[in-house]
């Protein structure tokens, strides 16, 4: 029996290289060694995203984007989490043994409630959301980016917290992170984060791909002085396309002296146009087959849905709502 896995994504803006190194690639090169459940978290995107055509075609966006990657719907079960709206009521159930003070130490929430005075409830209770999504399915593993971390925890506390007070129901998931690549930078050198606006798009046009490299913030060496490959963020990025020799030969120029800023962020560019054309190409087919992505997302949901039906009768039991 293979173990399961389950991860997912909010469709709350453009997806960046970012979310691929950190997440969706695992998501890929993880779908034969799990049994794997990989979804779009589109009622988490609600907290932020209140409006009907965009929410509808990030959902779309993000299913594109994860079969553009390679995920194979053959291994993997792809699904929107609206489909399976007994995650709401496991939240629900989670919401009544979960305290106001626990939920406030979550960073996010901190995060939003210092820039924001008034957050909704939706985004205060995003981590019981969470945990709902991955213990209503069983999951044995959570591959994520460093960053949520935490609400892997939140999800071990409230599978200990219900098993305690209703009796054994949920087993305990692992969260999986990639520690080479736990955190890419955006163009300001803060993680890259939809929310900060520093992103390198991974399905953006050369455009704005160019743009985007070109808009990395660097200290003002010229370029025949020395630097230290560690302290650029555009050295960081080639972190992630160069591997080897090649990486090597980079760090040496940049230790030498003599490459520009300028040069290191062409050189970017180039690696990142070529590393993403199979996958945009890829792209290029679901956007002129959307039927197909649509129908893709049906029967991941329908499957999904297949899967907890046995753990939601186990859980209403014990909740005590089956009579
Ligand atoms: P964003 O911060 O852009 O809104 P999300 O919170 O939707 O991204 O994250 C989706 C997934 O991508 C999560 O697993 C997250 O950990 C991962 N991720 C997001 N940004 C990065 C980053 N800069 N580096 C590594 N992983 C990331
Ligand atoms: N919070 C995750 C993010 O921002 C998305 C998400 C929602 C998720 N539910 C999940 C990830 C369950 C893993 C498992 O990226």
């Amino acid at each position: 029996m293979k173990k399961r896995l389950l991860s997912g994504i909010q469709p709350s803006g453009t997806i960046h290289i970012g979310n691929y190194f950190g997440a969706i690639k695992q998501f890929v090169d993880f779908q034969d060694q799990y049994d794997s459940s990989i979804f779009i978290a589109d009622l988490h995107a609600i907290t932020t995203v209140q409006n009907k055509s965009t929410l509808s075609s990030n959902i779309l966006s993000v299913a594109m984007d994860y079969l553009a990657c390679g995920l194979d719907p053959k291994k993997v079960c792809l699904f929107k989490q609206s489909d399976i709206p007994e995650v709401a009521e496991l939240a629900w159930y989670f919401n009544c043994i979960t305290t106001m003070p626990y939920l406030e130490r979550a960073t996010a929430y901190k995060d939003a409630g210092m820039k924001a005075k008034e957050v909704n409830v939706g985004l205060f209770d995003y981590p019981i959301l969470m945990s709902a999504d991955i213990l209503i399915q069983d999951a044995d593993v959570v591959p994520v980016g460093s960053d949520q971390k935490q609400h892997i925890e939140y999800a071990r506390d409230t599978a200990i917290k219900f098993n305690n007070i209703y009796g054994e129901t949920f087993k305990l998931p692992e969260p999986v992170i990639m520690k080479e690549v736990a955190i890419v930078p955006g163009t300001d050198g803060r993680k890259m984060s939809k929310s900060y606006g520093n992103i390198i798009p991974l399905f953006g046009t050369d455009e704005q791909i160019r743009k985007a490299v070109m808009s990395i913030v660097t200290d003002s060496k010229s370029p025949s002085e020395p630097k230290n490959p560690e302290e650029c963020n555009i050295f960081a990025l080639h972190k992630l396309f160069l591997k080897g020799e090649e990486l090597e030969n980079l760090k040496k120029r940049y230790k030498d002296g003599g490459l520009g800023y300028k040069e290191s962020k062409d050189m970017l560019y180039e690696e990142i146009v070529s590393f993403i054309k199979p996958m945009r190409e890829n792209r290029e087919y679901y956007e002129k087959n959307i039927d197909e992505v649509k129908s893709i997302l049906k029967e991941g949901g329908e499957k999904a849905k297949n899967n907890i039906n046995a753990k939601m009768q186990l859980i209403r039991n014990n909740v005590g709502v089956n009579l």
